[in-house]
């Protein structure tokens, strides 16, 4: 018997098995096993749902059954975990004893259930976590929205609509266990706590319900009636709060905005069409993203990331029928050619240089023309490229910026001229982010991976007293220049038996690793315990530095660099570089796989960030002949 034959013949067992077993566990089929079984289904994923009570919860399921009703070839269970970690563990063991191909879960708590996500991870069962991030890379995927901007960008808006006058706001929060609830509110409160004419009084309902809103702003009279603004951070308890204003006779003077906009009738969207809401942020629920990559993992496609934060906009009655038509649309993939034009910052390391020939290698299998220019870290070379790039009316823009701020008018003249921006390997700082000035970015965990280096020192270099840390960080005001350092400093801070004696800009390079070592011993006997080097090439010159001035690396102080690239590897074989935190470059198909998409009409999330991963001496002799680049 063939494999694909043998595995329909297990499904249909297994599905028979499911449904009668389901009924005693609490887990529940979906699909249509009439139509699947017999001659489609090839995969099962196993939903794990952190409790039902939570209304975007009900909705990912919903999403999810919609998607997967969708498709031919696979079936979900899904099972509830009604708030209870050890539910939640028992209902992953239970799916898996049903034979899913991939696990799907939103956990109850990220902390307690990151040990059985690495378990069904390491067990070669693939898992796609969504809306809480567990901490480490021992997931195949996570999904979620970027709650803290969600919050912003309602802060945001609520002083733009108040002006110069300034107002006042009640904000409606719910349950204090909603982590989602309490990371908008943060986001919201950071941006209104810099308008001194705004005033805020706060509104906690105990439960996250229509009804609750309701009561609570009613009986709130003498509050609501000053107020310019009610902000609630759910459609559900923006549903009650609509209502009580209307009810009240405030309509005409109390504007209600929200967060979460989700599509079905009386919800975010709906309410704001109806001319109910001012505003809701919006945010997708990430079901369909899930499925979509699901079935890339499952099919083994090229392209896969670490982590999708899925966009949230701003909808308003101005573009709330455009916002509609766009999440109607069909997406289509014709397949045709794509003109993209890329202005690369440099070659500055060995780094760029697999980087850029990823990207141009994955172009030819993605039926991509790339017109590529070395701007040699140049922002000016970069605006023209970028302008060369407009009046060549390319399909699409892809940058890699130098530094992350001064963008804003070149990119709007892109906006201007219909061409879609994407920003790879390197992000920007834009002034304002509701002008939607880029598509989204691709590219590595900087702050992460600062943390990472941080937490390798933290858990491997001790001694007595405390220690001396030298960072080399590469040019000013480059993306992973300023989040690697802040990412590293958050952890140091944590940890007060280390501190930074001495930082320096190497600028990414080899000879810039090397000048700082030497002004360094121009002024100073040499007392650094540990060197947090942002880059390789910058890490080995200041190696070849210190041995000239006769310093052992690795035994007069310890290197720590950020990259992982073969000439790492090979110090660290050669017990020199003490630790690489890992940035992949080879981002080339997954970058094709996000121009393709967006061309086809796909909702491009904030961010796509990569794998990556942590090297030791240890790991490094294992690993060095595996390295490509
Ligand atoms: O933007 C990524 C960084 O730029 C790499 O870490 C570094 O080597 C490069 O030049």
């Amino acid at each position: 018997m063939g494999s694909r034959a043998k595995k329909i013949n297990i499904l249909i067992v297994l599905l028979t098995a499911v449904m009668t077993a389901m009924a005693l566990s609490g887990c529940t089929f979906s699909g249509n096993p009439d139509s699947g079984q017999q001659d489609g289904i090839s995969s099962i994923i196993g939903v794990s749902q952190a409790n039902m009570r939570e209304e975007w919860r009900v909705a990912l399921i919903d999403e999810l059954r919609q998607e997967t009703d969708a498709t031919d070839d696979i079936r979900i269970i899904t099972a509830d975990a009604t708030g209870d970690v050890d539910k939640q563990i028992q209902d992953i063991e239970n799916l898996i004893g049903y034979g899913i191909d991939l696990l799907i879960i939103s956990p109850c708590d990220e902390k307690m259930l990151a040990a059985k996500i690495k378990e069904v991870y390491d067990s070669g069962i693939p898992v796609i976590v969504m809306d809480r991030a567990v901490e480490g890379f021992d997931y195949t995927l996570y999904i979620g929205p970027d709650n803290e901007v969600i919050g912003q960008q309602a802060g945001s808006y609520i002083a733009e609509l108040l002006g110069e006058d300034g107002g006042s706001v009640v904000e409606l929060s719910g349950s204090q266990s909603s982590k989602q609830g309490s990371e908008r509110l943060l986001g919201f409160r950071k941006v209104l706590s810099e308008y001194d004419n705004i005033s805020i009084n706060r509104l906690h309902l105990g439960a996250e319900s229509k009804d609750a809103a309701y009561d609570m702003i009613k009986d709130a009279r003498t509050v609501v009636e000053r107020a310019d603004v009610v902000f609630a951070y759910s459609d559900i308890m923006a549903l009650g709060a609509c209502d009580a204003v209307r009810d009240m006779g405030l309509d005409d003077k109390v504007m209600v905005v929200d967060c979460d906009g989700f599509k079905g009738a009386d919800e975010g969207i709906d309410l704001v069409r109806q001319g109910r809401l001012k505003a809701t942020v919006s945010c997708p629920i990430g079901g369909k993203e899930a499925i979509d990559y699901a079935l890339s993992i499952l099919g083994n496609e090229s392209g896969v990331p670490k982590q999708v934060i899925l966009r949230s906009n701003l909808i308003t009655a101005d573009n709330v029928q455009e916002s509609l038509e766009k999440m109607n649309t069909a997406v289509v993939d014709d397949g045709s050619t794509i003109r993209v034009g890329y202005s690369q910052v440099g070659s500055e390391s060995n780094w760029r240089l697999a980087n850029t020939k990823s990207i141009q290698e994955a172009a030819k299998r993605f039926n991509i023309d790339l017109h590529m220019e070395i701007a040699d870290q140049s922002q000016e070379r970069q605006f023209e490229a970028i302008r060369t790039f407009i009046e060549e009316k390319v399909d699409v823009i892809v940058v890699s910026p130098v530094v992350e701020t001064g963008w804003d008018e070149v990119l709007r003249e892109a906006k201007r001229a219909g061409i879609p921006v994407i920003m790879s390997d390197r992000n920007v700082a834009v002034e304002n982010r509701e002008e939607n000035l880029t598509t989204t970015y691709l590219g590595a965990d900087f702050i992460e991976e600062g943390r990472r280096a941080m937490r390798w020192v933290r858990d491997n270099v001790q001694k007595d007293g405390r220690q001396s840390i030298m960072e080399i960080m590469g040019n000013e005001g480059a993306s992973p220049t300023e989040e690697r350092s802040k990412g590293f400093r958050e952890i140091l801070n944590e940890n007060p038996s280390y501190y930074i004696a001495y930082s320096d800009h190497g600028d990414f390079t080899y000879e810039g690793g090397r000048e700082v070592i030497r002004r360094y011993l121009e002024n100073n006997d040499w007392d650094i315990d540990i060197i947090f080097s942002h880059n390789d090439d910058m890490a080995l010159g200041a190696i070849e530095e210190l041995k000239a001035h006769g310093i052992k690396p690795d035994e007069d102080v310890r290197i720590i660099s950020v990259d992982a690239t073969k000439d790492a590897f090979e110090a660290m074989v050669r017990r020199e570089l003490s630790c690489a935190v890992e940035c992949n470059p080879i981002i080339g198909d997954q970058l094709m796989k996000a121009v393709r998409d967006l061309k086809s009409g796909k909702q491009m999330p904030f961010r796509i960030i990569t794998d990556e991963k942590i090297y030791d001496q240890d790991l490094a002799d294992d690993y060095i002949n595996k390295r490509m680049y």
